[in-house]
C-alpha cells in the first residue's frame, strides 16, 4: 500500500522525508513524490514514476528547500503507475497538495459533480478529488484548512488516510484517517505524521495512532486531535519499544504472519464499491465485455500458477454452482502447449498476484492470438498482465511480501465471487432474493476472517503437536477441494514438509495406504451438503489411525468424537466458506515452519513472482 510520510519543523524537510520514503520502502510502490512549502511561501513539488533513486536524482539537479512537507510512495489503485498519478496532487490553483493512502469509492460521482463546477483533472486517481473537495469548501467559507478537510471527508466513501498542506497556512499539516492507518510521531520542536512506525522510528518513538474519523492538525510545537464533528479528543502517547525489522512488519514476527493479518482488510477493499447503492448490481468497471457477449458465452478457461490456480478452480465451482457456462481451470503452463479450442464465444480469464508470471503471460498471448477476449484477476497494477488484458479486475490486497502467498488468495477468491454474481445476473440466471443474500453474506466475510484469526492461539497449539511429522494430507469437497490443496502447498513450502491436498472422495482410491498413526490429516468438514460423505471421509483415516485435525462449523459436536482437534470457525454459505477456511490452515502450516526453523518469508527454492518459464 501507499507510503506516507509529513514532516514540519525547524530542519530541512527533504532529506527527513526521503528518509521516512525509504524506510517505507518494503510495502512496495510504483511511484513517489514529495511537497514542501519553500522559504518564499510558495508550494514545491517532484514526483516521479519508478524508485526512489529517480526521485533523489531529480532532487539533486534541481532542490527543493522547506521545514514542511509530506512526502509519498504510491501503490497503484486507481489509474496506472505513472508520474503523473504519483502523488502529491493539487487544488486548481497548485496552493493546496494532498497525499493519501486507500481508496475513495465514490470518487466517480464526485468527479462529476467537481466537474460540473468547472474542475478539470490532472490524473486518473481517485484522491484528486480530496483536494478538489477541500479546495471547493475554503471557496464555500471554511474559515481555514482545517475545517475544509472536515467538511470535505463527510462526503468521502471508502478508506482513508490524508495528509494536506496548503500556501496560506504554512505552519501545519492537517491529517486524517479512516480504515487506512495513520500515525502522529511526536518529536522535540518538530512533528511528523507517517502511515507506518518504520518512516520514523529512527527519528522519535513518541506516537499517537490516530483513531478512524479523525483529524490531526500537526506544528512544530504540538499536535491537536479532534473527532469529525470537532470535538477535541484526547489521545494516549504511545512509547514504541520494537526494533526497526519489527516495526517494519507492523509488529508481527514476519511478513506472512502480518499478511495473514491483513485478509479481513484485502477482501473488503477488493468488494468495496462494487456493489452497487442499492444492492441489486454488481460494479465492474470496464471490463471490456458486452452483456451480449456475456449471454452468448459457452465457455469460460480460467488459467494461472500455484495458489491463483487454486483461487480459479473455486472460480470454477462458482460459475458452475450459479451460472450455466461450462468452465474449464488449467495450469499456464500446460495451457499454453495445448491445442485448446477456442472459439468467440470463449472467455478467457488469467488469475495473478504478481501479473507477470511467464507462464501466465504466454497463456495470454495464445488466448489473443486466437480471437478470444481475456479477463483478468490481478494484483498488481501496471502490470504487464494488466496491459495486455481486456479487462481487469484488481484484487486490493495491497504489496504481497512473504513469498507465500495469503491475503491475495482470499482477494482472488472476493474477486472470483463478485464476478460470479456479476455474469449470473447479466445472463439472468440469480434471481434478487438469492443476490441480495449473498451480497449480504459477502459483505460479513472480512467479519468472520477477524473471528478466525482471533483463534491464532488455538491454532498455534494444534501445529506444535504435529510439526515433527513428515507427511500430511488436506481433504475437502466441492468448494473446499481447492483450498485443501491451498492449504498443502502453504505448508509444504514454507515448512518443507511434505504435504498433498485430495478430494475427500478420492483417499479409498490409493492414498489412504499412507495413513498410519503418524500421518496428520486436516479435514474441511464445514459444507452442509456434503458433511455425511466427508464424515464418512473422515471415519475411514480414523479407522486407520490417522490423526485427524478438523476444520468445522462453530456448534458442530459430531466432529468433535472423531477428530483429534478441532479447529471451529464461523457458519457461512458453503460457496464462500474457503476464504474463512483457508485462514486455520494458513496459520497452522505458518506455525509448524516456526517450530521447524524454516525461512518463512523466502522458503528455499522459491521466488515471489515466476517470471522465467
Ligand atoms: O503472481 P502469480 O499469482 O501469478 O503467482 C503464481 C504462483 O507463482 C504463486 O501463486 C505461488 O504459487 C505462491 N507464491 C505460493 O504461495
Amino acid at each position: 500500500m501507499c507510503g506516507i510520510i509529513g514532516y514540519v519543523g525547524d530542519k530541512e524537510a527533504v532529506p527527513i522525508l526521503m528518509d521516512g520514503l525509504k524506510r517505507l520502502e518494503y510495502r512496495g510502490y510504483d511511484s513517489a513524490g514529495i511537497v514542501v512549502i519553500d522559504a518564499c511561501g510558495e508550494v514545491r513539488m517532484m514526483k516521479r514514476e519508478g524508485k526512489l533513486k529517480v526521485l533523489e536524482d531529480g532532487l539533486a539537479e534541481h532542490g527543493l528547500r522547506g521545514t514542511l512537507g509530506l512526502g509519498h510512495t504510491r501503490w497503484a489503485t486507481h489509474g496506472s503507475p505513472s508520474e503523473v498519478n504519483a502523488h502529491p496532487h493539487f487544488s486548481s490553483d497548485g496552493e493546496i497538495a494532498v497525499v493519501h493512502n486507500g481508496i475513495i469509492e465514490n470518487f466517480l460521482e464526485l468527479r462529476a459533480e467537481l466537474e460540473g463546477k468547472g474542475h478539470t483533472f490532472a490524473s486518473e486517481t481517485d484522491t484528486e478529488v480530496i483536494v478538489r473537495l477541500v479546495e471547493e469548501a475554503l471557496k464555500g467559507g471554511a474559515p481555514d484548512l482545517e475545517a475544509a478537510v472536515r467538511a470535505s471527508l463527510r462526503k468521502l466513501k471508502g478508506q482513508y488516510a490524508v495528509g494536506l498542506l496548503r500556501r496560506k497556512e504554512p505552519d501545519k499539516i492537517v491529517a486524517a484517517r479512516l480504515d487506512s492507518p495513520l500515525i502522529v510521531g511526536l518529536g522535540d520542536g518538530e512533528n511528523y505524521i507517517a502511515s507506518d512506525v518504520p518512516a520514523i522510528l529512527n527519528r522519535t518513538r513518541k506516537v499517537i495512532y490516530l483513531e478512524n474519523e479523525e483529524i490531526a492538525v500537526v506544528t512544530a510545537d504540538g499536535c491537536r486531535v479532534t473527532d469529525i464533528e470537532g470535538n477535541e479528543t484526547v489521545r494516549e502517547v504511545k512509547e514504541i519499544t520494537w526494533d526497526i525489522d519489527a516495526a517494519e512488519k507492523g509488529g508481527y514476527e514476519k511478513f506472512m504472519l502480518k499478511e495473514i493479518h491483513e485478509q479481513p482488510q484485502a477482501v473488503s477493499k477488493t468488494i468495496m464499491g462494487r456493489i452497487s447503492t442499492d444492492g441489486k448490481e454488481i460494479l465492474m468497471g470496464d471490463l471490456n465485455v458486452t452483456p451480449e457477449e456475456i449471454r452468448g458465452l459457452r465457455k469460460i478457461f480460467i488459467i494461472s500458477c500455484g495458489t491463483a490456480f487454486y483461487a480459479s478452480n473455486i472460480g470454477r465451482y462458482l460459475l458452475e454452482h450459479y451460472t450455466n457456462i461450462a468452465v474449464e481451470v488449467d495450469f499456464s503452463s500446460e495451457f499454453r502447449y495445448r491445442n485448446p479450442k477456442l472459439s468467440k464465444q470463449t472467455l478467457v480469464m488469467t488469475v495473478t498476484q504478481s501479473g507477470e508470471t511467464a507462464d501466465t503471460i504466454a497463456s495470454l498471448r495464445m488466448a489473443k492470438e486466437k480471437g478470444c477476449k481475456v479477463i483478468s484477476v490481478v494484483n498488481v497494477v501496471g502490470s504487464t498482465i494488466d496491459r495486455e488484458s481486456d479487462g481487469v479486475i484488481y484484487t486490493r490486497a495491497g504489496p504481497e511480501i512473504g513469498v507465500a502467498s495469503t491475503k491475495a488468495y482470499t482477494a482472488q477468491l472476493a474477486a472470483l465471487f463478485l464476478f460470479t454474481l456479476w455474469v449470473g445476473r447479466m445472463r439472468g440466471e440469480i434471481d434478487d432474493g438469492r443476490f441480495r443474500e449473498l451480497v449480504d453474506e459477502l459483505q460479513r466475510i472480512p467479519a468472520k476472517v477477524e473471528r478466525v484469526l482471533e483463534k491464532e492461539r488455538h491454532i498455534r497449539s494444534v501445529a506444535e503437536k504435529y510439526y515433527r511429522a513428515t507427511n500430511a494430507f488436506f481433504l475437502g469437497r466441492g468448494f473446499n477441494f481447492p483450498n485443501a490443496m491451498e492449504g498443502a502447498l502453504k505448508l509444504k513450502e514454507i515448512s518443507y514438509m511434505h504435504a498433498e491436498g485430495y478430494a475427500a472422495g478420492e483417499m479409498k482410491h490409493g492414498p489412504i495406504a499412507l495413513i498410519d498413526e503418524h500421518f496428520p490429516v486436516v479435514c474441511i468438514c464445514t459444507g452442509a451438503n456434503k458433511y455425511d460423505k466427508m464424515l464418512s471421509n473422515i471415519k475411514e483415516v480414523q479407522a486407520r489411525k490417522g490423526r485427524i485435525i478438523a476444520i468445522a462449523t462453530e456448534g458442530d459436536d459430531r466432529v468433535k468424537d472423531i477428530a483429534d482437534d478441532v479447529i471451529y470457525v464461523p457458519e457461512t454459505v458453503e460457496p464462500l466458506s474457503p476464504l474463512i477456511n483457508v485462514v486455520p490452515l494458513q496459520l497452522f502450516a505458518y506455525y509448524i515452519a516456526l517450530e521447524r526453523g524454516c525461512d518463512i518469508d523466502k522458503p528455499r527454492n522459491l521466488a515471489k513472482s515466476v517470471t522465467v518459464e
